[in-house]
């Protein structure tokens, strides 16, 4: 097994060949994306919706990002991986450094993911300078979802694709090593893809970007809130854990399990001192 690196996935781009990334965020989705030789690994915050819950990403904080990203490290060994930095966790570049690398010094991530375009650009330079490689992430940015009035596509008018393809170059010049675009047009998403170097990865983005993430419960189908337009379900996870938990309900009701296959045993001997 050969560990994923920041220059493989450079390297696809240069070739002309796609990758794709995932969100995992505990121990058995780690082991699940490894399994399937995904190449990058996101601990994204989306886990605030997903697994926790909430409404939507702002709430959650560095240190519960922290407790699963250590989870996922433990069962992803070949991927890339990269953790999603909060909401307000990178106002400054002091601030962006030290949570940057707690991501990387206390929970095994190799990479951070911030959110914004041009006017995050000199904090993506700090953290880079640093020694942290940096995602970047345009577009539809779910950590200001109330500035943007909604989970909703970006980049639909002249001005707004001018401003997204200098976000991505800001980006780029700043040393984000990806960019991630969400929830624009897939032309937009091609210009994107042909004005920068390093790779796009796109959701919502349409089929041009360099790379494509999906969200693991939305794709697998452990998220049943709502399922956006872009999400392709590959399984219906849901329903089958349902449909297993009721029939060991029934089985329980019934007496039918556990049966000598899953009980243990003791000697006859054993059992005859006690009389
Ligand atoms: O938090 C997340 O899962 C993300 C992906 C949708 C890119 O940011």
């Amino acid at each position: 097994m050969t560990k994923v690196s920041i220059l493989d996935l450079q390297a696809y781009k240069n070739r002309g060949e796609k990758f794709s990334m995932v969100t995992a965020y505990d121990y058995p989705t780690a082991l699940v994306a490894d399994k399937a030789e995904i190449d990058v690994v996101l601990v994204g915050d989306s886990l605030a919706m997903v697994v926790l819950g909430l409404p939507n990403t702002v709430s959650i904080t560095v240190d519960e990002m922290l407790h699963h990203c250590r989870a996922v490290a433990r069962g992803a060994k070949r991927a890339f991986l990269v953790g999603d930095m909060p909401f307000m966790s990178y106002t400054n570049p002091d601030e962006a450094i030290h949570n940057a690398g707690r991501f990387l010094k206390e929970a095994g991530m190799e990479a951070v993911k911030l959110e914004g375009g041009e006017q995050v650009a000199p904090i993506v330079e700090a953290v880079v300078r640093a020694g942290i490689p940096v995602m970047g992430h345009i577009g539809l940015t779910p950590q200001t979802v109330s500035k943007l009035g909604g989970f909703k596509v970006q980049g639909k008018d002249a001005a707004a694709v001018r401003q997204l393809i200098a976000d991505a170059k800001a980006l780029q010049d700043a040393g984000c090593f990806s960019i991630v675009l969400e929830a624009i047009p897939d032309r937009v998403a091609k210009l994107i893809t042909e004005a920068v170097r390093v790779p796009t990865i796109g959701i919502g983005a349409g089929p041009h970007c360099d790379a494509q993430v999906l969200v693991m419960h939305d794709m697998v189908g452990l998220f049943d809130r709502f399922v956006p337009k872009f999400v392709k379900q590959y399984a219906q996870l849901q329903p089958q854990m349902v449909d297993a938990l009721r029939q060991y309900k029934a089985e329980v009701a019934a007496g039918t399990f556990p049966t000598a296959e899953h009980s243990y045993t003791i000697k006859d001997e054993v059992l005859e001192q006690l009389y």
